[in-house]
Parts: structure tokens; sequence; C-alpha cells
């Protein structure tokens, strides 16, 4: 295992924090050693400030997809935190029913992982409209920075252990069985989520259109205030009238700074 210095775990933990907003703490450091000591050591290099200089000089951009592929934490599964998609079926997809006229509904997953959260986002759409969905415009805009979650997101392929939490009825409308281990999800949820790279930090996003809708759950966690401050001031921007913002139920807003409204356990709104 390569040994970090504490001047080293500083100069790499600034670098981090500039360019993708997470904050690692000094406690992390030997996280960070396990995560990258295979990719330091094939690089043949002996220290973290070597490998830093490395990913800073590498004109490609590759080396700093690989970091961020190893630094980042993607856990997620389906249906994680049901009460908030719950609230979404039975308040926010009627609300949205009933006042898009254009029937063009944004809604964008903006941490996606290997896309367990804007999937079910398509399922749940899929239940609640039905035969009615025809002429609507549904599709769920997924970003994520790690370049490695986005391929298996966009595969759509999950173990069954994976998609067993999920009812009967949808195992058999919305996957097949790709292995014995195994199930791809139907061409028409997958259809229904375009996965795009993005990072939180950049200073402009390139959206023309405000979404109805932003799930910004379990990122935030790893920001500092500062940061998150600025990344909900810019999602609030981005968020039409009446639309609604979800973060991860061990996040917070601070909600004397924010102009989102508290609706219930991270779900804000803009009035
Ligand atoms: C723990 S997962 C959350 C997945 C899902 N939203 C959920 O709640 O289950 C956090 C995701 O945030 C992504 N992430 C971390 N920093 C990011 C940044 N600066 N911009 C965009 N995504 C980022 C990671 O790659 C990871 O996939």
């Amino acid at each position: 295992m390569i040994t970090i210095t504490d001047d080293d775990f500083t100069a790499f933990s600034r670098y981090i924090k500039t360019h993708y907003g997470i904050n690692l703490k000094p406690e992390k450091m030997s996280l960070v050693a396990g995560r990258l000591h295979h990719v330091i050591a094939s690089n043949k290099m002996n220290s973290l400030s070597e490998y830093l200089n490395y990913v800073q000089t590498d004109r490609s951009g590759q080396a700093a997809v690989t970091l961020l592929n190893k630094i980042t934490t993607n856990h997620t599964f389906f249906m994680r935190e049901s009460d908030h998609f719950y609230y979404f079926r039975d308040s926010v997809l009627p609300y949205l029913a009933r006042t898009i006229a254009s029937k063009d509904m944004r809604i964008w997953s903006a941490a996606c992982s290997s896309g367990e959260e804007p999937y079910t986002l398509a399922m749940l759409i899929d239940e609640y409209f039905g035969r009615g969905k025809a002429g609507w415009d549904t599709k769920i805009l997924a970003t994520d920075i790690s370049s490695h979650v986005l391929d298996i997101a966009k595969r759509g392929i999950y173990s069954n252990e994976k998609i067993a939490i999920l009812p009967p009825v949808w195992k058999m409308s919305y996957f097949k069985a790709y292995d014995a281990d195994s199930s791809i999800l139907t061409d028409d949820i997958r259809d229904e989520v375009i996965f795009r790279k993005l990072n939180l930090m950049d200073p402009v996003f390139p959206f023309r259109k405000k979404f109805h809708v932003v799930f910004c759950k379990n990122v935030m966690i790893y920001f500092d205030r500062a940061t998150r401050r600025e990344l909900v001031d810019k999602l609030y921007e981005l968020t039409e009238h009446g639309g609604y913002l979800f973060i991860g139920h061990s996040e917070s807003l601070d909600r004397d700074k924010t102009k989102y409204k508290y609706v219930r356990p991270g779900v804000f709104r803009k009035e």
C-alpha cells in the first residue's frame, strides 16, 4: 500500500475539492490510499503527489476520469428512500399531469450513479400514465460525473438480487431475463432515460429549458456547505415554478438561505 504524507493528502484533497466539489476529510486518507494503490502502482509511481502531477498534466483527460471513477462513492439501489418515490407518484405526478399543458415533462436525476434512480422514476411514470402516456414526452435526463457508472446505467442490466425489491408486476412488465443471474430493462424503459456525463461543479449547465423535478440525492453529502449552497442556487434557477427538488434524507438545505420552500423531509418546492 502506498504511504501518503499529510502534505500530499492536503494538495490532493484541494485538487478534488476545486474540480469536483468533493470534500475529502483527513480521515478518508486510508480509503484514498486503498482505492488508488493499484492505479498508482500500475503507473510505476511511488507517491500521491507524483500521481496528482500526472493527472494534472495528462492532456487526454483520461487520467482524471480514472481518478474520479476510483474516488466516487456510487452506492445506490432501486426505490432508495422509497417514501420519495411514493410522494413523487402520489402527489408530484398528478400535479404535473394536470398542469403541464405542453405535455413535455422534464425530470433530471442529477447524480444518477448506475441508473437505479432514473429507471425507478421511468417505471413509476409508465405505470402512472399507462396508455395515456401517448402524446407525452416524459424522458428523464440522468447525469453523473463518473463514466464508469454511466456505462453500467446505459446497459440497463441488473442482478436479480438488485431487482428483488421491485413489485412483481414491474419485474414482469419492465424486465426480461438476461442470463441466469440478471435481468435487462425493456427497450421502452431504457429509451425513457437519457444518460449524460456532467460535473455538478461546472459553473454553467448546458440546459435550455428548466426542469419540473430535480432529484439531486445523496451526492451533496460529499460537498462542503458553501459548495452545496452554490449548487442549490443553481438548481433553483433551473427549476420551473411549482417544480420540486428532492435531496437525500441524510442531506439538508440551509432553510434560511435557500429560496426553495420546505415540503416534507428531503422534498422542496419552488413556488
Ligand atoms: C451515492 S451516489 C447517489 C446515487 C443516487 N442519486 C441515489 O441517491 O441513490 C452519488 C453519485 O454522485 C456522483 N458524483 C460525485 N461528485 C459529483 C459531481 N461533482 N458531479 C456529478 N456527480 C457527482 C458519483 O459519481 C455517484 O455516482
